[in-house]
């Protein structure tokens, strides 16, 4: 018998996507993601039980992105958010997740696939090294910013 790894089907699903994320923010997800004018793409791994099994597919984990723009590069792919349940991880699933990612990538003309990872998060940052990533903060001394809240609305004069 394979791993689960190798029984593993990416798909998109809305309600199972939901099913990882916690009310209220699912009813915004299944909207933004899933409505007609998406702001995010998302893939869902579906470990597929085996013939005779009672139990139908399985959601272990998801991959989150959207379509991003550089002034020098053209078109970017941003994978926003990747998630393996903890007793799956270990078996290919993430690494899956990634790969279909770098294939819509390219099926869509983009010459990158960006992400951002906190600094304890060690694992998951040698994994994206082990499948290729470049770390800019290294290389290149990248800080990321952002303007949230009352910073944006002080920002926008609203
Ligand atoms: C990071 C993550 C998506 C990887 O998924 P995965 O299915 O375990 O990935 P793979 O099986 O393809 O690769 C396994 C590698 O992932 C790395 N890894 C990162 N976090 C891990 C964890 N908590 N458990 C096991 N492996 C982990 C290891 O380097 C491992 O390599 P090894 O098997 O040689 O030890 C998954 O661990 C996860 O969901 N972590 C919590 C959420 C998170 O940190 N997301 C990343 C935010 S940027």
């Amino acid at each position: 018998m394979g791993s689960p790894g190798n029984n593993c089907r990416l798909g998109t699903h809305p309600i199972l996507l939901s099913l990882f994320i916690p009310n209220p923010i699912s009813a915004a997800l299944r909207a933004d993601g899933f409505g007609e004018t998406p702001f995010y793409h998302c893939l869902v791994a579906e470990i597929l039980s085996a013939p005779g099994e009672p139990q139908g597919p399985c959601v272990v984990g998801y991959g989150l992105y959207y379509f991003s723009y550089s002034t020098w590069k053209g078109r970017n792919i941003y994978l926003e958010d990747i998630y393996v349940k903890p007793e799956y991880r270990g078996q290919g699933i993430g690494s899956k997740i990634i790969k279909k990612v770098a294939e819509v990538a390219l099926d869509k003309g983009c010459s990158q696939l960006r992400l951002a990872v906190l600094d304890w998060n060690k694992r998951a940052m040698d994994l994206y090294k082990a499948l290729g990533a470049q770390d800019l903060t290294e290389a290149e001394g990248w800080h990321c910013f952002r303007f949230e809240g009352e910073a944006m609305r002080e920002l926008a004069g609203k």
